[in-house]
């Protein structure tokens, strides 16, 4: 999984890439890296060429001051500029999803399908963005350790492999805490994109563990009922990482959206 740059306002902006086909441009979740879709970058879907940026601040790309959803977004169509990709498919997990609906609401003739995974549609409520604050500045104070607390017991169902669940340990706690800090203020500042989904007409893969606590199945199905060319895939027994712990399922959930969006 060789790790590319490039340069971005003077930044630099990492991204893994495997397969070979129609792009599918796919933004990690909160706190992780790129490497976090290591199952869909080793074995990727048949025809397809997945994308996998770090977000600014994660993985080996540089940190910025702020880090919107918006400003991810615009990262990632800054991307498929410089790879020359008028379109591609564009989806992500949880944060990555909130950046893929923000790509959607910023550029809709770029985006060819959706894939939703472990994600919603919805803005914080009050409560929810004192937390996101109070987690950022814990960030800053104490590094990665709080964080790590915070999400880690919700990522995985019981059954989930062993090495699995350390594999994102050690991707989290290798996180930059300024980035994370960044991010979390911009996941708070998210806008709510259920008119963003209505609005799109092209194919949509809506996946969520049947077992997710951070967006659980009724913010999947609210997504699902919104978007006219969606299909829900619910994984049994899967939490709210689904893409590792059904990695093949997900992923040729994945090769059927691209596929039937050519
Ligand atoms: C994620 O997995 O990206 C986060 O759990 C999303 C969130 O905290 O809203």
């Amino acid at each position: 999984m060789t790790v590319k740059t490039m340069d971005l306002a003077g930044r630099r902006y990492a991204w893994r890439e495997a397969g070979e086909g129609a792009p599918l441009l796919l933004f990690h979740g909160f706190p992780f890296t790129s490497e976090s879709f290591w199952p869909q970058l080793e074995t990727p879907p048949p025809g397809v060429r997945v994308i996998a940026p770090d977000h600014r601040g994660f993985g080996q790309s540089a940190p910025a001051p702020t880090a919107t959803m918006d400003e991810l977004a615009q990262d990632g169509l800054a991307l498929l500029d410089a790879l020359g990709l008028p379109q591609a498919a564009v989806g992500g997990v949880s944060m990555g999803g909130y950046v893929a609906l923000a790509l959607l609401r910023l550029a809709p003739a770029r985006v060819r399908a959706l894939a939703l995974l472990d994600t919603q549609a919805l803005a914080d409520d009050e409560a929810g963005k004192t937390r996101r604050e109070d987690l950022a500045r814990q960030a800053e104070q104490q590094g990665m350790d709080p964080v790590v607390k915070a999400f880690l017991p919700k990522l995985f169902s019981p059954q989930s492999p062993p090495p699995v669940v350390a594999r994102i340990e050690a991707i989290m706690r290798g996180v930059d805490p300024k980035g994370a800090a960044a991010a979390l203020r911009g996941m708070a500042q998210r806008q709510d994109t259920r008119d963003v989904l209505g609005r799109f007409a092209g194919p949509c893969l809506v996946a969520v563990g049947s077992l997710d606590v951070i967006t659980p199945l009724a913010r999947a199905q609210e997504m699902a009922d919104l978007c006219a060319g969606s299909r829900l895939e619910v994984v049994e027994g899967a939490a709210h990482l689904a893409h590792l712990e059904a990695p093949a399922r997900v992923s040729a959930a994945l090769g059927a959206l691209v596929a039937s969006s050519k």
